[in-house]
């Protein structure tokens, strides 16, 4: 059985990660041993490496943290109903995903109820980006049919799934991008109004929107002139959700918008919501998604999928700026 593990922490992955064979693995009462059929490499797996995400890696760590694939034994507590069944793999970032095989508790895998033919591809995303999506859009403000919301990193695909919640519920979306190629793909999309980073940010929000304002603005870049643009269109005492940052700023909203128009700056972190979300609820959101991906409502981009063997390749795909979409491990790929 083949996995990849890191051995250092922070460097080249060339250098601190291998692919290594690991004899047959021991399942506690409380586990199960899932087949891997796919596991997607995200920004928070790479930040993890550099020691520079809220869970350290414990050496060798095992790598990966979402997926999905199927039950093939269960511990002793565990219902053997389970054997055979599709489940997605929540992330933990202790277990590790890209992998063939892998153990873990019970109470972190979802069974899946949607047909086969459900994308592979599309459901191993599943556990981190679209429920992050539908956390932001449901937890941060009540919105209704015909309202805005704002979002930079528009093209990354917690945006897509953004937009296509938000146009599922009728709720009408700003998109910001940062290049023409990405905005013709948001547009594609169905965002109502797409606009690319530049001078005068502001003013075309706010000519987009036609007089309205936007009831809830998501920021992921934390670039501080872009924040400042939805801001300047959120309602007063609207909020600004941060999900990420992708240029390493720490969020910030203007001090005249703070104190004089009661914006609220809040953040959303995945792990902190299926630490603090009940079990029944976190299995009614990843259904509901589920049968989202088996309908293609729900559709990340995929630019390329490799087998672990190819795992250099991978990682720096994935590394890479300006994808038209994720990559992703399909460990029984031989390649
Ligand atoms: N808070 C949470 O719990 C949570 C949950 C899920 C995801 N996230 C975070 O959300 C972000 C998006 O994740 P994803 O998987 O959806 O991403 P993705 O599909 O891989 O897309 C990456 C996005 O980041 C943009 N980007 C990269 N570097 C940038 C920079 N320096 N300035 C502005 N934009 C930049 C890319 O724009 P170009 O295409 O133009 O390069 C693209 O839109 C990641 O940072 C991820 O860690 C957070």
């Amino acid at each position: 059985m083949s996995r990849l593990i890191l051995t250092a922490v922070g460097g080249d992955l060339t250098d601190t990660v291998s692919l290594t064979e690991t004899p047959d693995l021991d399942l506690d009462p409380h586990d199960v041993l899932v087949d891997v059929d796919a596991a997607p490499i995200n920004n928070a797996d790479l930040l993890f490496t550099m020691g520079w995400f809220s869970a350290q890696p414990r050496l060798p760590q095992p790598l990966g943290a979402e997926g999905v694939g199927r039950v093939l034994r269960v511990g002793a507590d565990v219902d053997e109903g389970l054997v055979g069944r599709r489940v997605l793999i929540l992330p933990t970032f202790v277990h590790g995903t890209w992998t063939e095989q892998v153990v873990v508790p019970v109470s972190h895998v979802v069974p899946l109820s949607v047909g086969d033919a459900a994308d592979t591809l599309q459901l191993a995303m599943l556990p981190v980006n679209p429920a992050t999506a539908y956390a932001l859009l449901h937890d941060y403000a009540t919105l209704r049919p015909g309202d805005w919301i704002g979002l930079n990193l528009a093209n990354s695909a917690v945006g897509h799934h953004v937009i296509a919640l938000a146009k599922q519920a009728g709720i009408r979306t700003l998109a910001v991008v940062r290049r023409e190629a990405a905005a013709d793909q948001v547009r594609a999309l169905g965002a109502d109004a797409v606009i690319v980073d530049g001078a005068d940010l502001g003013e075309r929000i706010a000519a987009a929107l036609g007089g309205e304002r936007l009831r809830l603005a998501l920021d992921g870049t934390t670039d501080p002139a872009q924040t400042a643009a939805l801001v300047q269109s959120l309602e007063d005492g609207g909020t600004v959700v941060t999900f990420a940052a992708a240029t390493g700023q720490a969020p910030s909203v203007p001090l005249g918008d703070l104190i004089y128009r009661g914006i609220v700056l809040r953040a959303f972190f995945i792990l902190n919501w299926l630490r603090d979300t009940p079990r029944e609820e976190i299995e009614r959101v990843y259904g509901e998604l589920a049968g989202l991906v088996e309908k293609g409502v729900l559709r990340a981009p995929v630019e390329a999928t490799y087998p672990l063997k190819d795992y250099r390749a991978a990682l720096e795909h994935a590394s890479r700026a300006e994808r038209s979409g994720k990559v992703l491990f399909v460990p029984r790929d031989q390649g």
